[in-house]
């Protein structure tokens, strides 16, 4: 499949993008200062906080999975059995107390932090992956 480029000039605070990469959902989301200090309290929580057991990017093995801490890339498809999760930019809390927002699975109950990293406890195995992708300039981002 060809590379999407992606205008993400005008994503808002908390806002998520939606676009089709071979076939697949892929996310950007624009994270906010106050998410990303949330990222850094979740390791007691998470399965693999540090990315450590996946084949994925170099740039996605740290806390925040990212190139720029401010922008999230991710294929928006459960590691479980690949249903897509929903964003929860307010309610993530019902699924996870303390945490602000986060990704839900509906099918079998997997969540996901603001990093796509899985919390402990549900099905899916492993942290959303990180697709191949590179910023041509502030305002523009290319997957694939
Ligand atoms: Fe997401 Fe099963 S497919 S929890």
């Amino acid at each position: 499949g060809a590379p999407v480029e992606v205008n993400i000039s005008k994503l808002e605070p908390g806002q998520l993008i939606r676009v089709e990469w071979r076939g697949k959902p892929v996310w950007v989301v624009r994270r906010t200062e106050e998410i990303l200090k949330g990222l850094a309290t979740l390791d007691d929580k998470l399965r693999d906080p540090g990315s450590n057991e996946e084949q994925q990017p170099a740039y996605a093995q740290n806390a925040v999975r990212s190139i720029k801490p401010e922008y999230f890339i991710a294929v928006g498809l459960c590691t479980h059995l690949g249903c897509s999760p929903t964003y929860l930019p307010d309610t993530f809390g019902e699924q996870v107390e303390g945490v602000a927002s986060g990704f839900f699975c509906p099918c079998h109950g997997s969540k996901f932090d603001m990093a796509g990293r899985v919390f402990q406890g549900v099905p899916a195995p492993l942290n959303l992956v990180v697709p191949p992708h590179q910023y041509i300039d502030d305002g523009n981002v290319i997957i694939g």
